[in-house]
C-alpha cells in the first residue's frame, strides 16, 4: 500500500456515503435523459424493460462496484490492478476513466443550459415570450454559438470547485437539503401537470405498453444504457464512492435504497413531463430538448408564481446535475492524483479544463457545427450513444464478470457484506451468468444481429 491510499479521505458517516451515492445517481438523467429516451422510444414498453434492466443488472452491478470499491480503497484503474494485479480486468478501470472524460463532456453542456434557463427564470427573461414559443427560445439559445459555451464553462468551474476542495467537504452536505427539495418540487409538478389536460394520454403512454415496439433491439440498447447511465454505473464512479468507505457499513441496503430513490425520481419526472408534453401538443419524440421546450410552458399554466417555481426547478436540477457532474470529475481525478502523483487541487484544475476543452464540439453541435453528423447523430447524441450505450453497458459487462469468475466466491460473498446467504449466493449467480448474458444479448439485439441468428434457427421476430 503506498502513501496516499493512507490517507485517502473517509466519508463521516454512512447517510453521508449513501447521500454522495444518490446524489451521483440523481441528475440530468433522470429529468433530461430519461424522458427524452423514453419520448423517443415508444414509452411504456420501453420503460418496462428499463425496469427490468435496473433490476436484473443495475442493482447487482451496483453492488459490485460498492464491493469492489470498498475492498480495494483505490480509484478505477488502482481498484483491479490491487485485487487481481497483472490481470485483463484492469480494462474496465481504464474503459471507466475514458467514459468519465466522454460523459462529463456533454454533461457539462447539458447541465449549462439548465443554469441558463434558471438565470432567466431569475431576471425575469421568460416573461418576454419568445415569437415561436418556448422551442424558438429553446433553439434560438443552443444554436448561439457563445451563450451555451459560456455555462459550460460556468458549470464545470463549478464542479472543478468542489471536487478541488475534497469530495467530503465539497458534497457530503449540500445535497441533504436540496435532494429532498427537489423531490417534493417533481411530485408537486407532476400532480400540477396532470391537470393540464393531458395526464389520460400520458398515463396511457407510459403504463400501457405498445407491444410492437420490442420488436426493434434498439430500444433495448436504449433501456440499458439509460438504466447504466441513470443509476451512474458501468464506469466506476461507485468504485470511487465505494472506495472512501471504512470496513464497518453494509453496502447492500445501500444498494438497493440508492437504485429505489432513482428509479422513483425517474419515473414522477415522467409523470410531470408527459401530461404537459401531450397538452401542449409537444411531440413526445422530439430529443434532448424535450424538458427545456415543455417545462416552461408548466411554469407559464401556474401563473403567478410559475416564475418562483421555474427559478427554484432549474436551480435544484442544475444542482443535482452538479453533484452528479462531481461525481463523473472525482472518478478521473481519483485515477490522476495516484497515477501521477499530482495534489487533488493540480488534478481536479488539469482534468476539468482537458473535458471542458473535449465538450466544446458537442456544444457548438447545435450553432456553427449543425452540419457535422456521426453514425447519423449530432455530435452531443454521438458522445452520449457511444459512452453511455456502449461503454458503460460493456464496464458494467467486465464488472459483472470480475466478481462472477475473477473473485473466490466466498470473498466476493464476504467483501459484499451478504455472507453466504441465499441472496448472496443469487447475487454471484447474477453477476456470473445472468447479467452478462442479458447485455450481450442487448448487444446482439442492437445491431440487427440476433435476428440474422435467430433466423438461422427459423424464428421470425
Ligand atoms: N447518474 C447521473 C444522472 O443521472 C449521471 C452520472 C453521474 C453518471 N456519474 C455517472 C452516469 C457515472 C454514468 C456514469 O444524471
Amino acid at each position: 500500500m503506498n502513501q496516499l491510499d493512507t490517507n485517502r479521505e473517509q466519508w463521516n458517516t454512512r447517510l453521508g456515503f449513501i447521500l454522495a451515492a444518490m446524489g451521483s445517481a440523481v441528475g440530468l438523467g433522470n429529468i433530461w435523459r430519461f424522458s427524452y429516451v423514453t419520448g423517443e422510444n415508444g414509452g411504456a414498453a420501453f420503460l418496462l424493460i428499463y425496469v427490468l434492466c435496473i433490476i436484473l443488472i443495475g442493482i447487482p452491478i451496483l453492488m459490485a462496484e460498492f464491493t469492489i470499491g470498498r475492498k480495494a480503497q483505490s480509484d478505477v484503474v488502482g481498484s483491479f490492478n490491487k485485487l487481481a494485479p497483472g490481470k485483463p480486468w484492469v480494462v474496465a478501470g481504464i474503459l471507466g476513466v475514458a467514459s468519465a472524460f466522454i460523459i462529463l463532456s456533454f454533461y457539462a453542456v447539458i447541465a449549462g443550459w439548465s443554469v441558463f434557463y434558471f438565470i432567466q427564470y431569475l431576471i425575469g427573461g421568460f416573461r418576454t415570450t419568445h415569437a415561436d414559443g418556448y422551442g424558438g427560445f429553446f433553439g434560438e439559445f443552443i444554436s448561439s454559438p457563445i451563450q451555451p459555451l459560456f455555462w459550460q464553462f460556468l458549470f464545470m468551474a463549478m464542479t472543478v470547485g468542489i471536487v478541488y476542495v475534497g469530495v467530503k467537504k465539497g458534497i457530503e452536505k449540500s445535497n441533504r437539503i436540496l435532494m429532498p427539495l427537489l423531490a417534493i418540487l417533481v411530485i408537486g409538478l407532476s400532480i400540477y401537470s396532470m391537470t393540464l389536460g393531458g395526464a389520460s394520454e400520458a398515463l396511457s403512454f407510459l403504463f400501457t405498453p405498445d407491444w410492437s415496439a420490442l420488436t426493434n433491439g434498439e430500444v433495448y440498447l436504449a433501456a440499458l444504457g439509460q438504466a447504466f447511465f441513470s443509476l451512474s454505473l458501468g464506469m466506476g464512479a461507485l468504485i470511487t464512492y465505494g472506495s472512501y468507505l471504512s470496513k464497518k457499513e453494509s453496502l447492500p441496503g445501500a444498494a438497493v435504497s440508492v437504485a429505489t430513490l432513482d428509479t422513483a425520481f425517474a419515473i414522477i419526472a415522467g409523470l410531470m413531463i408527459f401530461p404537459a408534453v401531450f397538452a401542449f401538443g409537444i411531440a413526445p419524440d422530439s430529443g434532448p430538448g424535450l424538458v427545456f421546450v415543455t417545462l416552461p410552458g408548466i411554469f407559464e399554466n401556474i401563473g403567478g408564481f410559475g416564475q418562483v417555481f421555474g427559478l427554484l426547478f432549474f436551480f435544484l436540477l442544475s444542482a443535482a446535475a452538479l453533484s452528479s457532474a462531481v461525481s463523473l470529475l472525482e472518478v478521473a481525478v481519483a485515477y490522476f492524483i495516484r497515477k501521477f502523483d499530482w495534489t487533488r487541487k493540480k488534478a481536479a484544475i488539469i482534468v476539468g479544463a482537458i473535458i471542458f476543452v473535449l465538450g466544446i464540439p458537442s456544444s457548438l453541435g447545435n450553432g456553427p457545427l449543425n452540419d457535422i453528423s456521426i453514425f447519423g447523430l449530432e455530435i452531443l447524441d454521438a458522445a452520449d450513444f457511444l459512452a453511455s450505450n456502449i461503454f458503460l453497458p460493456l464496464g458494467g459487462l467486465i464488472i459483472a464478470l470480475f466478481i462472477g469468475w475473477g473473485w473466490k466466491k466466498a470473498d466476493a460473498l464476504e467483501a459484499s457484506d451478504f455472507g453466504n446467504t441465499g441472496i448472496g449466493n443469487a447475487w454471484v449467480f447474477v453477476l456470473k451468468w445472468v447479467a452478462p448474458v442479458l447485455i450481450f444479448i442487448v448487444f446482439l439485439a442492437s445491431t440487427g444481429l440476433l435476428d440474422v441468428i435467430l433466423g438461422w434457427f427459423g424464428v421470425e421476430s
